[in-house]
């Protein structure tokens, strides 16, 4: 079973892996409920037993879809944490006044998207609201507000960011009642920039987990015309039997998860075989010089 952790010394308890929702709608055949309801039930039976997703995911779908397996199964959504994010407006049947994609991090835009969240979700808190990423426009006293706010009338029980680098993250945590549970960030074997831009470092000084988004890099790690993931899919061809046969996707997700900050995973693929697979990656502790092989293969070079 995936093993649960506090994300932050004052929670909430999340699953070690999280399953992702950004491209729940985006198979060819759009999933019924039913489908979903077989993902979800599928996470729980793996420990899974926390979900992502986002106003925007699906061009503002996603929530409605989650929502409508929540209420055909009554009892579902009480066995997750849910995590949910706003503050990004793309033009779209759903934002008309955007004329273009921009962020919206202001106090009034957080809590209406919060409450139609709530509503989409069949739900009448969120776990976790992030702010989807920094508005560089607004101030933080004003975002912190509108958090302050939604946590003060229980809509949401935590508070994060996603995307957020160190100093924006200091800033926001400074005006709030309550501290900021994680950073979302971008990482992987392919993308490494969080080990040395101070996101993963902060986290482990703060003793918060990191979530890492995209672990296998979108999917690009299984593109061939991709010199880097050849490499890495390479160098894991001898790592493989020494792991128990473990895939490379899990390989990956093993290597994101073995930095002392502890990066909370999140999943994307909407095959049941590979979300099982998956799951395999808390049980793997990949050995010192194994995470730098994989490293170096990333990187094309020995370190520095
Ligand atoms: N905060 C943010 O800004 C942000 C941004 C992006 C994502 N996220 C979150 O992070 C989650 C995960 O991101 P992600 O979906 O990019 O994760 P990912 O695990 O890096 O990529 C998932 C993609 O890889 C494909 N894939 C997996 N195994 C494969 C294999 N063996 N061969 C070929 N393709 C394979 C999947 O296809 P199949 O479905 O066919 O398996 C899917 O299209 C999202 O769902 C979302 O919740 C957050």
């Amino acid at each position: 079973m995936t093993p649960q952790v506090l994300l932050s010394p004052k929670g909430p308890s999340v699953s070690e892996i999280v399953f992702g929702t950004w491209r729940l709608l985006d198979d060819d055949s759009r999933p019924s409920i039913k489908d979903t309801v077989e993902r979800l039930e599928l996470c729980l039976e793996l420990g899974i037993t926390t979900i992502d997703t986002a106003e925007i995911y699906g061009l503002y779908t996603v929530e409605a879809a989650l929502g409508s397996a929540f209420k055909a199964n009554p009892g579902l959504r009480d066995q997750f944490q849910i995590i949910s994010k706003c503050g990004i407006d793309v033009p779209s049947e759903e934002k008309n006044s955007a004329t273009l994609p921009h962020y919206n991090a202001r106090a009034d835009n957080l809590i209406r998207c919060t409450e139609k969240s709530l509503r989409l979700l069949n739900t009448d808190h969120l776990d976790i609201l992030l702010v989807h990423r920094p508005d560089w426009l607004t101030s933080a006293d004003n975002t912190g507000g509108g958090i302050n706010q939604l946590m003060a009338e229980g809509k949401i029980l935590h508070a994060g960011v996603s995307n957020y680098s160190p100093s924006q993250f200091d800033l926001l945590n400074d005006r709030l009642e309550q501290p900021l549970v994680t950073n979302q960030i971008e990482f992987s074997l392919l993308r490494t920039t969080p080990l040395d831009d101070g996101s993963l470092a902060q986290c482990e000084l703060h003793h918060i987990h990191p979530m890492a988004w995209s672990p296998l890099g979108g999917g690009r790690l299984f593109d061939s015309s991709n010199d880097a993931a050849t490499r890495i899919r390479k160098c894991m061809d001898g790592l493989r039997d020494k792991y128990d046969g473990a895939d490379d996707g899990t390989l990956a997700f093993a290597w994101v998860m073995a930095h002392p900050s502890k990066p909370i995973a999140i999943l994307g693929s909407n095959r049941l075989e590979r979300i099982r697979s998956t799951a395999r990656a808390t049980k793997i502790k990949l050995e010192h010089q194994d995470w730098y092989a994989l490293w170096e293969a990333a990187h094309g070079c020995p370190v520095p």
